[in-house]
């Protein structure tokens, strides 16, 4: 894959198909990440008002002279923003936190609190509406290009759609060898939202499974390239997350093809 190789959102823009994943990066270290990353050639970084590194992520982006045009930025409202006026300053504030004069994406982080979720009964759903017309009002201001939500389930989703003038672009979820949720990416699918794969390579635990060793050795890759070319074969946007320059190189070389009864196995792979 070509670092720059796009999808196409549903209102037209393009998206890189893979990005820098900025999770758990303090800012001194997502600043040197991000400046390293995009040198090698990425072109979409993933921060979250919630990553505390926005502001980072904007320096290096600000420094690195690329125009803004060629660069696909998201960020997220923090899973705890349940509210329209909360909401809308959130934006605001990442916007100047980070310098930049729009994100091209914007995410509701997570339909509950993290201190409910997945667990608890309440869904948010009278509280995620108002959000949602918050980045809907953010959009229509150009502050964000396009809009979507992440670790939405179905009934997330359809509780936006039975409101919204804008339905999501994007649906960020976790999907990884050891987590491949068919029939949640199958409905976004249908409904035209972009699945991104977060976690691609299961937060760095898929690295040592031995099926996954061998499999790598078979098509002569890591087993974190083959972690992130399934999800790709799978049609989803991935989101490794690494710091170290040589990883990045690597995570883009993803020119092999996993065969179909690999692909079956991989979809079929629990780590237990
Ligand atoms: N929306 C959400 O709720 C949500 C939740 C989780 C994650 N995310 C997004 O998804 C991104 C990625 O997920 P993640 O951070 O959980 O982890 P991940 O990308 O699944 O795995 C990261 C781990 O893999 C290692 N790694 C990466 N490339 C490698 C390579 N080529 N060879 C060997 N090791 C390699 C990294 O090491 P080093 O760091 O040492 O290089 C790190 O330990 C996040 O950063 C974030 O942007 C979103």
């Amino acid at each position: 894959m070509q670092a720059n190789e796009t999808f196409t959102l549903a209102n037209g823009l393009p998206i890189p198909r893979l990005a820098l994943g900025t999770w758990l990066m303090t800012p001194s270290v997502a600043e040197s990440a991000v400046e390293n990353a995009l040198q090698i050639g990425y072109r979409h970084i993933d921060t979250a008002q919630a990553y505390e590194n926005e502001q980072a992520v904007g320096l290096a982006v600000r420094n690195s002279n690329i125009p803004r045009e060629n660069l696909f930025l998201t960020s997220k409202i923090a899973a705890e923003i349940k509210s329209y006026s909360q909401a809308l300053s959130s934006i605001d504030e990442s916007l100047q936190r980070s310098g930049l004069e729009y994100f091209d994406l914007m995410l509701i982080h997570c339909p509950q609190p993290w201190a409910e979720y997945p667990d608890s009964p309440n869904r948010y759903c009278k509280e995620n509406q108002q959000v949602w017309k918050a980045l809907e009002n953010a959009f229509h201001a150009g502050k964000v290009k396009a809009i979507g939500v992440s670790n939405f389930l179905e009934t997330d989703i359809e509780n936006l759609l039975s409101v919204c003038e804008i339905p999501p672009m994007v649906n960020q979820i976790r999907v990884n060898v050891t987590h491949t949720p068919k029939a949640l990416i199958h409905y976004c699918q249908q409904k035209q939202i972009l699945v991104e794969a977060y976690s691609p390579i299961a937060h760095g635990d898929a690295l040592h499974f031995p099926l996954l060793v061998q499999m790598a050795e078979k098509y002569g890759v890591s087993v974190a390239q083959l972690c992130i070319n399934y999800v790709c074969q799978l049609g989803l946007i991935a989101l490794p997350k690494t710091t170290h320059p040589d990883f990045m190189r690597k995570n883009l070389q993803l020119d092999f093809t996993i065969e179909e009864e690999d692909m079956q196995i991989l979809e079929n792979f629990h780590s237990s």
